[in-house]
């Protein structure tokens, strides 16, 4: 889809309240596509629509594929699907089964037969032409004539939709949600709904209730509030058939009349179709406001936050509000000699970067708490890594906000989630890594209003109390963990989770050396589990030299298992496998708390170096990576969050300028200001976040208050950092091929480090100033980064 301009011309009170219109540089449709063009197959699976940042409202277009082996719908939006309806509420950047798509409303240009509005292949249509998108608005135009235009606000939105004649209708389906196209075991599901529509047939209220979903959530409800500029001629609400109760394939037929339904007792679709038939305006305008706890709190979202019929009211709103309070904390040249595409990464990367989690507060209907409330961790698995780091930086009150909400959710429902969205947790794809969230703030020093003594305690509950083979919270294979110090093979994901667990723990380490010192050292043995999956003599197989010492399976009894191992395959690489999203060849760096014991591990340096040096080569990747393929050939997969941090691990053998061609190389190759601009699911915003370290010329080392030093793209960069502080980072030299550190002083000193941690200048800000060249040198002299996990096992200790 092209990526025009707003028609929506900014006015100077938007100007002048963020100085700059950053937004202009967004383009919301990175991501869209992935390689095939015109399918989002493989690609961002990014919500494209109005939406505020954090915003419990992603107001956008559902669509459907019928091509089962090519649909991708799970951020509502594909490039070509038919539009089935425009729905309030999306996630962005998520796989598995889709969730939400709940809400809607589908603008209909005739409703008789064909067209049953039980059944939307029979109504749903194509576009003709290219979408629009611009931060807070949305518009499209669909085959049948009809244009839609929509822009979100915080727990409302406004749609405007235009008809080519006589014949107007709105259908209201509370029974539409986002299936998945190939009927998998998570596909959501209807539960429960109910419309009112008032007397003038102005108005509209009620709720629905959904279920399932990728985390297999438990029901939740949304309650609607919406209303037309003009009465409609006539409002009649319908039922029809739950689906459950269409068993001969048939497709059932609403039965319309009155002005309520509800789907009590038969669990009944229920809706509303509103028609105008006056040859008047052509055009047809909705509010809709929701809320997870009332109708009443609903109409008041409605009212307070879309209170003008102007669309470019709300969309003006958004756009102050996502220059304000997001585009502004990073602020670069824009000049008309900046570099076009590098604004547009970077500020259309914040924005993906927003649109998870969900601010919840005052919406949390499952207990009353004084603490915030936010949803949608879609999933901690992949923001971990550097996106939660930089929220810390941007937004500290709302990372603050966050991890209160995650403790808060440990306190009420026993457990922090790795996974959540729909007020449950699931699902955990690995480790319980809130453990390294919560870390990650509190080795910076975040304190704030969390309450670290229940934070420590929840972290505790995941170490300690198994969920036994659960994948909805907590550490399903804790019961081999604690046993025998790693997860044996009989366990799936034995590999991936052994690794997560060693971390999870190092996390606990962590916090209990302020919380509770006597825990210290039990969870820094702990963070050592991995080594004993470290078999020293396991080869490589087909790669070219032969790498020496691999994770490897093991059994309970301590036996290794390498019949017919390969440690660059992992079958599917999905939940039964031995390792997940990443195969073993490249877990088995993924150490970030003891990279001196994996050096040591890999035989020193020299070879740790040449190991690294062999996954970013072409043609070295042995396994078919499925959807998520894209094409790459390396072991080195950076559309994948397990090897985030890989291509930095240079730094720890002072070859800083590796780590910057290498990660550059990646950043250059994969990330585009184009439709598939991103490999792979964007994760909630986790590829955007890892872009923009890249851009900062920084990485995060998770857990750790180290941020390993690497190279800028901009020649200045002024971030606004906790709350009002300043960090600026200027490049001297800063080129096309001109990227090679030369030196850096940081606050005016040579700094000879090619790492820094956060007391240096992420809290009272300062200066980071790069010079550059285009020959790599080795500037840096000082001590390698710091491995604060490093333990050293004894002789095969197995089990404590
Ligand atoms: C789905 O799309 C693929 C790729 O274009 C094509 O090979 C396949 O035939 C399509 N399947 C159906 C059922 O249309
Ligand atoms: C639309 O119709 C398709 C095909 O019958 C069906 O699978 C899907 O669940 C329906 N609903 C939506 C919102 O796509
Ligand atoms: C849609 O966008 C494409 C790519 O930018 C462009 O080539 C094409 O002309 C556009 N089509 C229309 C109808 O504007
Ligand atoms: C619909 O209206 C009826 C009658 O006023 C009322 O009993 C019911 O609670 C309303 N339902 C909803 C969902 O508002
Ligand atoms: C199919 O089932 C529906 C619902 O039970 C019923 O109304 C309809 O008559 C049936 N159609 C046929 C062809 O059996
Ligand atoms: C749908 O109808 C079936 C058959 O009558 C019933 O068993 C089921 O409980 C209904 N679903 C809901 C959500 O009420
Ligand atoms: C960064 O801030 C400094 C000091 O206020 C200013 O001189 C410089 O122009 C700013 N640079 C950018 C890109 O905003
Ligand atoms: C902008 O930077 C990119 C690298 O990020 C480069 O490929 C491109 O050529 C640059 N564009 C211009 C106009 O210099
Ligand atoms: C979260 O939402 C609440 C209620 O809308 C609001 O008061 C609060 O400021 C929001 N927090 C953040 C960090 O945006
Ligand atoms: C050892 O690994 C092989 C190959 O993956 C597998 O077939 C076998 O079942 C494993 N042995 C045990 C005891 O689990
Ligand atoms: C930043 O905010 C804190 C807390 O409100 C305040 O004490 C401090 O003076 C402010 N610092 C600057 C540089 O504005
Ligand atoms: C490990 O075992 C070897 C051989 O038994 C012994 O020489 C060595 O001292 C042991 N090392 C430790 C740390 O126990």
């Amino acid at each position: 889809m092209a990526w025009t301009k707003s028609p929506l011309l900014l006015t100077i009170a938007r100007l002048a309240a963020a100085q700059v219109d950053y937004s202009q540089y967004v383009n919301p449709f990175i991501g869209s596509e992935g390689p095939l063009p015109g399918w989002a197959y493989g690609g961002g699976d990014i919500f494209v629509g109005g939406a505020v940042p954090f915003g419990v409202v992603k107001l956008g277009i559902d669509t459907y594929e019928p091509n089962l082996t090519l649909a991708t719908i799970n951020g509502g939006y594909t490039p070509q699907g038919y539009v089935t309806g425009v729905s309030m509420m999306h996630e962005s950047g998520t796989g598995g089964c889709p969730k939400y798509g709940v809400i809607s409303q589908m603008p209909l240009a005739a409703v008789e037969a064909p067209v049953n509005i039980l059944d939307n292949a029979t109504y749903w249509q194509k576009r003709v032409g290219n979408d629009t998108a611009t931060v807070g608005y949305f518009k499209t135009d669909l085959e049948d004539g009809v244009k839609i235009e929509l822009a979100g606000a915080r727990h409302a939105g406004i749609m405007r939709y235009e008809f080519p004649g006589e014949e107007k209708h709105v259908l209201v389906d509370v029974s539409h949600f986002l299936p998945d196209p190939s009927g998998g075991f998570c596909t959501q599901y209807y539960l429960d709904g109910s419309i009112n529509i008032t007397d003038d047939g102005k108005s509209y209220t009620g709720y629905g209730t959904y279920a399932g979903g990728f985390n297999l959530g438990a029901p939740y409800t949304v309650y609607f509030c919406g209303e037309f500029e003009t009465a409609p001629d006539q409002a009649q609400a319908f039922r029809g058939l739950n689906s459950s109760r269409v068993m001969n394939g048939s497709t059932p037929q609403p039965t319309l009349g009155g002005k309520s339904a509800t789907a009590a007792p038969n669990g009944d679709r229920v809706g509303a179709l509103f028609s105008w038939t006056n040859a008047g305006d052509s055009a047809v305008q909705s509010k809709v406001g929701i809320s997870l706890i009332s109708i009443e709190k609903a109409c008041a979202f409605k009212d307070s936050e879309v209170p003008s019929w102007e669309m470019d009211d709300t969309v003006t709103a958004a756009v102050e509000e996502w220059n304000t309070d997001v585009f502004s904390k990073i602020r670069v040249d824009t000049s008309e000699s900046a570099n076009h595409t590098n604004l547009v990464l970077l500020y259309s990367s914040l924005y993906f970067m927003h649109l998870m989690p969900s601010n919840r507060t005052g919406e949390n209907p499952l207990w009353e708490s004084d603490e915030p409330s936010w949803d949608d961790f879609y999933c901690i698995w992949d923001t971990f890594r550097n996106t939660v780091s930089l929220s810390h930086l941007i937004q500290p009150e709302a990372y603050e906000s966050q991890i209160r909400a995650l403790i808060d959710i440990w306190r009420h429902q026993g457990y922090l989630p790795d996974g959540r969205s729909g007020n449950d947790n699931g699902l955990t794809q690995g480790g319980s890594n809130a453990d390294n969230v919560l870390a990650d703030a509190y080795v910076k020093g975040l304190r704030g209003a969390i309450n670290w003594a229940d934070g420590y305690a929840a972290m505790v509950k995941d170490a300690e109390v198994s969920t036994k083979g659960s994948n909805k919270e907590g550490r399903g294979a804790l019961d081999d963990w604690l046993a025998y110090g790693y997860i044996t093979e009989a366990s799936e994901r034995s590999i991936s989770r052994t690794v997560e667990y060693a971390l999870n723990d190092f996390a606990l380490s962590q916090v209990a050396r302020g919380e509770k010192p006597e825990d210290v050292q039990k969870y820094l043995e702990r963070s050592a589990g991995w080594q004993l999956l470290w078999d020293h003599t396991v080869p490589s197989v087909n790669t070219t030299p032969t790498f020496t010492g691999f994770l490897t399976p093991k059994s309970a009894n301590g036996i290794f298992n390498s019949t017919d191992y390969n440690p660059a395959l992992c079958g599917v690489c999905s939940w039964p496998s031995i390792s997940y999203e990443g195969t073993p060849f490249e877990y088995s760096f993924v150490i970030p708390h003891d990279v001196q014991t994996l050096i040591e591990f890999m035989g020193g340096s020299e070879t740790f170096e040449s190991r690294l040096d062999y996954i970013f080569k072409p043609n070295t990747s042995q396994t078919s990576l499925g959807p998520n393929g894209l094409g790459i050939t390396t072991l080195m997969n950076i559309g994948n969050e397990p090897d985030f941090a890989t291509p930095y691990l240079y730094n720890y053998i002072n070859k800083q300028w590796k780590s910057v061609n290498q990660s550059r190389a990646l950043a250059r190759q994969f990330f585009k200001n184009a439709p598939f601009g991103v490999p792979g699911n964007s994760d909630s915003g986790a590829l955007n976040s890892w872009l923009i370290w890249q851009m900062l010329g920084l990485y995060p080392v998770v857990t750790q208050p180290t941020y390993l030093i690497s190279s800028p793209w901009f020649s200045d960069i002024n971030m606004t950092i906790n709350g009002n502080r300043t960090l600026r980072i200027t490049a001297e030299g800063l080129g096309e091929d001109s990227y090679f550190v030369q030196s850096v002083n940081i606050n005016g000193e040579q700094w000879e480090k090619n790492w820094l941690e956060h007391a240096d200048i992420m809290v009272e800000g300062g200066t980071i100033e790069f010079v550059l060249g285009s020959e790599p040198v080795g500037w840096e002299k000082g001590d390698v980064p710091p491995s604060p996990g490093h333990v050293v096992l004894g002789n095969a200790t197995v089990g404590r």
